[in-house]
């Protein structure tokens, strides 16, 4: 079972030593826990497919401490290069193409074979001093078994991947609460493509690189394989748009109307105060034990596009027509 270490200096000397012995640690980031390993290391980066149980064809994020880790990894040119300048630090994943041959490139398995790599650099800082004391990029899934939602407290990766981890570190309830936005920019001439919604919503991005594409998935060859439908799924069945609770079903609330809610996403209508609580509630009312959530309706403005993708990614896990 994993040792449990609040952020300061011994918490990051300690989590930089697990990670250049290849074990793997719980890493609090600003948008949700990560299950990290260091990114150059295959072997630890195996581990942490085996412990999430995920299909090896999904690759990992390489989060990185510093702009010139990212430019050892990956080549950046000058729409990568604003979407940094204005992003960075933050909830916002850059693919873009692999640099290999030095000692801090990201591992093929990491990679999952691709040409191009999905780095980050993020805000919380003890991420950050993390990755900074182990000097390379740390390769960061969400710590939560593959379907299951993200975690946004420490105790949410103690009890799912506990025994998978050497180390969790405790940094409180992540800030953001959903995972961070994966694009891959712009590059001559084509439009960026917004790959996965995400902690930083898109009117923003938009502004800085042009109209971004949302390509269309195709099942059996995923162009971003977060893009699968079965996803972010808690065990209870979901019914999206709700008024109010059926029979043994629980009540997800947002907005002051929602007075008779089990839990309420954002009392104000706030959705970046519901992004925050989304994952932490699916998985308070599901360990609950009801069968079902109904979930109030979300506005679809700022970050309630992505919640809206999360929650009906939650409710189609369920369908036996999305999933034969
Ligand atoms: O907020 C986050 O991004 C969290 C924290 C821990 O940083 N991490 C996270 O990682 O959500 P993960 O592994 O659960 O999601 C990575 C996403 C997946 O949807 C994956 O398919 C996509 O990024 N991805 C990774 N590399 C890619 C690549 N080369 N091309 C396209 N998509 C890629
Ligand atoms: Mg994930």
């Amino acid at each position: 079972m994993a040792r449990l270490a609040y952020p300061g200096p011994n918490a990051v000397a300690a989590a930089a030593e697990a990670l250049r012995n290849g074990d793997l640690v719980g890493l609090p980031t600003e948008t949700v826990y990560g299950l990290a390993a260091d990114a150059t290391n295959p072997q630890a980066v195996a581990k942490v497919f085996a412990a999430k149980r995920r299909p090896r064809f999904n690759p990992l994020i390489a989060h990185v401490a510093d702009l010139a880790m990212a430019e050892a990894i990956a080549v950046f040119d000058e729409p990568a290069q604003a979407l940094a300048a204005a992003f960075w630090p933050g909830p916002l994943t850059l693919v873009l193409p692999r640099r290999s041959g030095s000692d801090r490139a990201v591992c093929d398995l990491a990679c999952a074979g691709l040409d191009t790599v999905a780095v980050r650099l993020p805000s919380h800082p003890t991420a950050r001093q993390v990755i900074a004391a182990l000097g390379r990029p740390v390769a960061a899934p969400s710590a939560n078994v593959s379907g299951r939602p993200s975690p946004t407290r420490a105790n949410h990766v103690c009890e799912e991947l506990g025994d998978a981890t050497a180390l969790v570190i405790d940094g409180g309830p992540c800030a953001v609460g959903l995972e961070s936005t994966v694009i891959a920019p712009p590059r001559e001439g084509f439009a960026g493509a917004l790959l996965r919604l995400g902690g930083l919503d898109r009117e923003r991005l938009e502004a800085v690189c042009g109209p971004l594409v949302r390509p269309d998935v195709d099942p059996k060859a995923p162009r971003s394989p977060g893009q699968t439908l079965r996803h972010y799924a808690p065990r209870a069945v979901l019914r999206l748009n709700a008024e109010h609770a059926r029979q043994g079903e629980a009540f997800l609330g947002f907005g002051r109307t929602c007075r008779f809610a089990h839990l309420n996403l954002s009392t104000k209508g706030d959705v970046v105060e519901a992004a925050g609580n989304l994952f932490a509630y699916l998985r308070a009312l599901d360990s609950a034990g009801f069968p079902g959530i109904a979930v109030a309706r979300i506005p679809a403005d700022g970050l309630g596009e992505a919640i809206q993708d999360r929650l009906s990614r939650a409710a189609s896990a369920h369908d036996p027509i999305a999933h034969p």
